[in-house]
């Protein structure tokens, strides 16, 4: 019997972020896993080599440290395997290679992260894949989309940029009846406020650049599939050698540790700041599923347990004015707020969002779309440079 065995089995999730991959009597009793780097693996003799009879064989396909973070997150989404992939978009894009072929359909959200697209547009397309997006609106109703050939449907909920949420267990019922794959993005949200498994997805997907990093200095990604569709992930994964890094790997098991406690900041100081930008004359709408007001709210309220720090807003602007100088204009008058992409760090950030390339929705039209990723700073002090902001934008 080890130290760990004494266990209890049903902890809640801080704990489970605490414990999660790594039992410290497996190595002398460390608290955290050792890096093991590799890309040699040596086998004691030539038949053990020639049957592959050992746990690692390889250094693409896993060493101690990157099962270390796949057994954390295969507990914390409820998974039968996870695959680490080098970004958020090689999770997305090597899970669509997995269950795609030629000649196949897929159905893909209009809110889908806009690097998603691209490929999908690009690389999909060549491959003689059709692709349609669908309104992040539609639950049981995706059922008129559905072709002989839909073989994929990708949600992402709530949607990048614009916040939509989508009725997941409507959408998977209708997909299972089809035989399609259902995955889904769960970047947002992480299994601790959503477990997308539970509601009838089959492959959960995040950027662990994100959250589980949580310090703007790692890219990786993660995509976590149910039992019936674990072993098709596992070995089109295997196949295309786009593997995680063990020293990645170690960094976000340590940065999952704290995911937890940094997501109730998140979310607290984002609701705080949903909440002070909603009484504003210069605001036009708020899109953030935690505000009551929200369109959506009531589906994020049925199904989340939480809500991450990223949220949109739009700027009011007087009719005839110009969006992009308005925006720009309040970017730059924001000083704590830096100017960037990757959201889920510690640092508060805003950008002007770009919404010209969506096909079914339709941009907000009273004023510029404003993202802000709300960090750890303190609260008044976010505010205050919010409103530097609001003053420059004039
Ligand atoms: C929702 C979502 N999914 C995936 C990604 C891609 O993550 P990465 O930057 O690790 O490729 C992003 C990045 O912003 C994202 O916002």
């Amino acid at each position: 019997m080890t130290a760990n065995d004494s266990r209890p089995t049903r902890v809640g999730s801080n704990t489970q972020l605490v414990r999660a991959g790594h039992n410290p009597f497996d190595f002398h009793g460390f608290v955290n896993p050792p890096t093991v780097r590799a890309s040699t693996v040596l086998f004691p003799d030539a038949g053990t080599m020639e049957a592959h009879g050992q746990k690692y064989t390889y250094g693409t396909r896993g060493t101690p440290t990157t099962d270390a973070l796949c057994t954390a997150i295969n507990e914390l989404e409820g998974a039968a395997g996870t695959i680490l992939l080098p970004s958020g978009l090689a999770a997305v894009t090597v899970t669509f290679l997995a269950y795609l072929a030629a000649g196949d359909h897929a159905l893909i959200v209009d809110s889908v992260y806009g690097n998603v697209r691209r490929f999908c547009d690009t690389v999909l397309t060549r491959f003689g894949i059709e692709v349609e997006y669908y309104d992040p609106s539609l639950g049981a109703e995706i059922e008129t989309l559905f072709k002989p050939n839909t073989r994929l449907v990708h949600l992402e909920a709530p949607g990048s940029n614009t916040f939509e949420m989508q009725d997941i267990p409507a959408i998977a019922a209708v997909a299972h009846r089809h035989d399609a794959v259902v995955t889904m993005d769960n970047t947002w949200a992480t299994p601790l406020y959503f477990r997308p498994l539970d509601f009838g997805v089959d492959v959960s997907i995040q950027a662990s650049t994100k959250y589980p990093a949580g310090h703007a200095d790692i890219l990786m990604g993660t995509a976590s599939a149910n039992a019936r569709r674990w072993r098709r992930l596992k070995h089109v994964h295997g196949e295309l050698g786009i593997c995680g890094a063990p020293d990645d790997a170690y960094q976000v098991l340590r940065g999952l540790r704290t995911m937890g406690v940094r997501l109730e900041r998140h979310q607290k100081s984002a609701l705080a700041i949903a909440e002070w930008l909603e009484a504003r004359d210069d605001v036009a709408r708020i899109l953030y599923p935690a505000l009551p007001s929200f369109p959506d709210h009531d589906i994020w309220k049925r199904d989340f347990k939480g809500a991450s720090g990223v949220l949109s807003f739009v700027l009011a602007v007087a009719p005839g004015r110009d969006f992009k100088v308005r925006a720009q204009g309040f970017l730059n008058g924001l000083s704590l707020f830096g100017l960037g992409y990757s959201w889920g760090g510690f640092q508060s950030l805003a950008l002007h969002v770009d919404l010209d390339d969506r096909r079914v929705l339709r941009a907000p039209n009273e004023g510029p779309v404003i993202r802000l990723h709300i960090g750890l700073e303190d609260i008044d002090d976010l505010k205050a440079d919010l409103a530097r902001g609001f003053d420059a934008a004039g």
